[in-house]
């Protein structure tokens, strides 16, 4: 029998191609840091079984419709909000995601840019490479306090769950926002729940750590903003779209808040002369939440294990609910 066909839109690390190459017979986007343009994506999806793809691709009815014999969309990313699962349902295609494996390290980074936002690292060694360090000062570059500070996280799921633990270590109190509560996660990670304005009131740090979808929208705008502390800082390691960025840059203008630390936009990647790029007190990264090489390499092959269990007749390991 001949091997499933799939294709993949970006390049890959060699050792997960020679573990593909054993089960499929392989088109490959050959550029590492440029995506598949969209009429050559449309064109390569003519006839596979199976489609390996980033977040970076629009996965929609459109590319469906092209795309008869198509059986697994395996999205390297634990978000989907790029493929539209409902119409691969209707048309029997599965869609897979790679969960778990990248938790710890986008944890890591969210501390990280919540820890780099509020003692302003990025302004401060700036400082010192433009020659303006001309001596110690009491009040020079100060910032905020990480210990014993409140911190708000808005989605408990894995990814929430693991910064409680980063910031339990910081002795910081925890309360947290989620669709449904979770009494059993509070009792063993002591934590506290409260609703959406209640957090933003409380928090001296605000993560968000939602999935994207069209009703999370703009969830954070000038009403929520000005709900938040004047010392508070905001973090968003999800997705641009959760927060209404002309109202951020207002509100970090106005000192409506304190700071930001931004890995994801609404557009990326973002526009150079977008306003925010322009204040000190955001701390802006070009969404490497879970770019280290274990875990790249980690989401890499369950996104191949996907592929080839799904075209093996098997059950997929991470499906999509
Ligand atoms: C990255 O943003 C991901 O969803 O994996």
């Amino acid at each position: 029998m001949d091997k499933p066909k799939i294709y993949i839109t970006r390049k890959l690390p060699k050792e997960i191609i020679n573990n593909l190459e054993e089960y499929f017979i392989i088109s490959m986007w050959q550029e590492e840091d440029v995506p598949v343009p969209r009429d050559v994506l449309l064109e390569n999806v003519k006839d596979i079984d199976g489609l390996f793809c980033l977040l970076t691709e629009d996965i929609n009815k459109e590319l469906l419709d092209k795309a008869p014999n198509l059986k697994i969309i395996s999205n390297m990313a634990v978000g989907y909000n790029n493929v539209d699962v409902e119409e691969a349902k209707k048309r029997n295609i599965i869609v897979t995601n790679t969960p778990g494996v990248l938790t710890e390290t986008t944890a890591d980074l969210t501390f990280t840019l919540l820890m780099t936002a509020a003692r302003r690292i990025v302004e401060a060694s700036s400082y010192l490479n433009e020659g303006n360090w001309k001596t110690w000062s009491p009040m020079q570059l100060t910032g905020q306090d990480i210990h014993g500070a409140t911190l708000g996280i808005i989605g408990l799921g894995r990814i929430g769950e693991a910064l409680v633990k980063r910031a339990k270590g910081f002795d910081m109190n925890i309360i947290y926002n989620n669709r449904e509560p979770k009494p059993e996660k509070e009792r063993e990670l002591g934590i506290q729940y409260r609703d959406l304005n209640s957090l933003l009131k409380e928090s001296d740090f605000v993560c968000i750590l939602i999935p994207y979808s069209p009703n999370v929208y703009h969830l954070i705008g000038e009403k929520e903003l000005s709900m938040m502390k004047s010392t508070a800082v905001l973090v968003n390691t999800a997705r641009g779209g959760i927060v209404n960025e002309s109202a951020l840059y207002n509100a970090l203008k106005n000192g409506v808040i304190w700071g930001a630390g931004l890995d994801v936009f609404e557009k990326e990647p973002v526009s150079l002369d977008h306003p925010l790029l322009t204040l000190k007190n955001v701390v802006t990264l070009p969404h490497i939440g879970s770019a280290s090489i274990n875990t790249r390499l980690k989401m890499a092959e369950l996104a191949s294990n996907n592929l080839i269990k799904v075209l093996s007749g098997e059950e997929p390991i991470t499906p999509v609910s």
